[in-house]
């Protein structure tokens, strides 16, 4: 079914204005300690199985360290592991309500009754990485035990436990505190000696506070940080998301690279809110952004062609692109936007790009959207090797003149890849002539 060839639709001729040649990454002091090179993937529990203790009532879906290690096995079983997906993370409600008697933290008992090093074991055992939650504030958003007053022993606990991954909320805290306190618990966690992705919700409150986040000192000291709400199951919180993403990407692109990443938030693919192509359209959009690939999902009851998009190795490839450049939106009009994602290889000083076309549109027709490569800011005279990372769509090599037509469905994505070509003239058959007597 190739794309280029249907006809009807509404079409939505375009302009966009040629991007500048080269965009490099901000030259930055970030945190070095070796972990996420790429955008971290995993499964973490929150988006979907929330804050549900009841594991008399509902024994299967409560956070327990029964459902860690299901998801755990499954993530390995279904192929999820083989395409990436490494961290499993606990979120909020694994904790007792009360620290123990030397002021340690505490799984809860019946719902964890093994401990949390016995489930990190058990993650490790299966070749996955652990990852657990904490709050910099009194307390967790659930009303758990936070860190405040003991950022250095709960890092060391955490460290004793073989935890690979720390979320560190931010409820109950004074956001103009964290400017401080998020660094204090980035040194304990390096203090242990044992490494630990450090993910933050530094900027997300201190935005909701009114404050402007200094960014500088973020990437110096977190892995990666959460800037915006936290996703909802629906069309509209993804779309609230994307929306930020795009309004603010000026201030929000330069801080991402190799060990240090904005966060969209979780992967909600396979869950209730979102159709077949919103789905896709997260995915695309999340690997145009360098985003962590985290899912929240059961792997238990997931339909077939949710799996299919999350295990969607051409897109996960653009998102763990080793360059690291977190894309933008270069072209919003009439609930058509187009973002660009500049990735390997680079051909002398012309970037390979993924590209995706999104349809805000809700007039219940697919659009139409026809582009040269030189509009999309695509100009080597060397050509683009360009495929459809959805639909088995090779466009082969084309020349910056060439116009591509693309159909988006209404709240769906096509996303391209565009591979820049290393040789001029490369379409020309090989002449032996020409190469055994150059002048
Ligand atoms: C945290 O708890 C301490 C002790 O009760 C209290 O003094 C402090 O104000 C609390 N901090 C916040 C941000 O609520
Ligand atoms: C601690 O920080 C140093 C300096 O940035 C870094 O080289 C090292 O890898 C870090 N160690 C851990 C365990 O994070
Ligand atoms: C932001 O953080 C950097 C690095 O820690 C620091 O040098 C700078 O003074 C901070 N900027 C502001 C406005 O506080």
């Amino acid at each position: 079914m190739t794309q280029r060839k249907s006809k009807g639709g509404t079409s939505v001729p375009l302009i966009v204005g040629v991007l500048s040649l080269v965009l490099l990454p901000a030259c930055i002091y970030s945190l070095e300690n070796g972990l996420a090179r790429t955008p971290p993937m995993g499964w973490l529990s929150w988006e979907r199985f929330r804050c549900n203790t009841d594991c008399e009532g509902d024994p299967e879906n409560c956070i327990s360290e029964h459902l860690f290690r299901t998801m755990s096995d499954l993530v390995v079983s279904e192929g999820y592991a083989a395409v990436g997906y490494e961290y499993i993370n606990v979120d909020d409600c694994w904790l007792e309500k009360s620290r123990g008697p030397r002021g340690e933290l505490v799984a809860d008992r019946r719902r964890f009754p093994s401990g949390m090093k016995a489930l990190a074991n058990y993650v490790h055992a299966k070749g996955l990485k652990f990852g657990i939650y904490e709050d910099y504030g009194n307390y967790t958003c659930a009303g758990y035990p936070g860190i405040l007053g003991f950022s250095a022993n709960d890092a060391a606990q955490f460290a004793s436990w073989d935890v690979d991954y720390v979320k560190l909320d931010g409820c109950y805290s004074l956001p103009i505190d964290m400017d401080h306190g998020y660094p204090e618990f980035g040194r304990n966690l390096n203090a242990t000696g044992r490494p630990m992705v450090y993910s933050c919700s530094w900027p997300v409150y201190q935005i909701y506070a009114g404050m402007n986040p200094n960014y500088s000192s973020i990437i110096q000291h977190c892995n990666l940080w959460r800037n915006y709400d936290d996703i909802q199951d629906s069309w509209a919180s993804l779309e609230s998301i994307i929306d930020y993403y795009g309004n603010n990407q000026d201030a929000i692109i330069p801080n991402a690279g190799p060990g240090h990443w904005n966060d969209p938030d979780m992967l909600i693919i396979g869950n209730f809110g979102l159709s077949y192509e919103q789905s896709k359209t997260q995915m695309a959009l999340w690997a145009i952004m360098a985003a962590p690939l985290m899912m929240s999902v059961d792997l238990r009851t997931i339909r077939p062609e949710f799996k299919a998009i999350l295990q969607n190795r051409k897109i996960i490839a653009v998102d763990q692109d080793p360059l690291g450049i977190q894309g933008r939106r270069i072209y919003k009009h009439k609930g058509i936007e187009i973002w660009s994602r500049p990735i390997t290889p680079i051909y002398q000083t012309y970037y390979s790009y993924a590209i995706a076309f999104v349809n805000r549109r809700t007039d219940g027709t697919p659009s139409d959207v026809a582009v040269t490569l030189r509009e999309l800011g695509l100009i080597s005279p060397t050509g683009y090797r360009v495929e459809d990372l959805y639909e088995e769509v090779d466009y082969g090599i084309l020349s910056p003149q060439t116009k591509i037509k693309v159909k988006v469905n209404p709240s769906g994505v096509v996303i391209l890849r565009a591979d820049v070509q290393p040789e001029r003239f490369s379409k020309r058959p090989y002449n032996p002539i020409f190469y055994r007597y150059p002048n």
